[in-house]
């Protein structure tokens, strides 16, 4: 584990402390990926649950039993469902309004598309993937992805 200098320390703390505040204010729980899911995919929210301009963050089971957290956002061009699950070594991400910062090593991504904004401990963002995204439907007031 590569070591980060006491700035970049306060920088990552102090950037994840309204992260916690605000992702277990919004979290909700329930999805199970590993239950059948309907042909639109397994459900994961209400419509009326977010709004364009937010995002949310949702705990429940992936398939193999474990809990997973997916973020969960409205944009002005649709809803986006991301593994939050960092890339780099699988610490899961915070929401911090408008990104996805990892606790573990600093690494940041877009909430709205999962793109890497900022690669683990500083370094390039070629040097990770970007957040696994779900396919979504969204269909008679709910959402589903798969
Ligand atoms: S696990 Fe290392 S930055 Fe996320």
């Amino acid at each position: 584990m590569s070591r980060i200098n006491r700035r970049r320390f306060l920088v990552i703390a102090t950037s994840l402390l309204p992260a916690f505040m605000l992702s277990k204010a919004q979290a909700s729980t329930g999805f199970n990926l590993a239950k059948a899911a309907t042909s639109n995919g397994t459900l994961l929210a209400k419509s009326s649950a977010i709004k364009v301009g937010q995002s949310q963050v949702y705990t429940g089971k992936d398939a193999s039993g474990r809990s997973l957290e997916i973020v969960l956002s409205r944009t002005k061009t649709g809803l986006v469902a991301l593994n939050g699950t960092c890339t780099h070594q699988g610490c899961t991400v915070a929401l911090n309004k408008t990104k996805l910062v990892c606790p573990c090593h600093g690494s940041t991504f877009e909430a709205t598309s999962g793109a890497v904004v900022l690669g683990p401990s500083g370094a390039p963002k070629s040097s990770i993937k970007p957040l696994y995204k779900y396919k979504v439907v969204e269909k008679s007031g709910n959402i589903y992805i798969s």
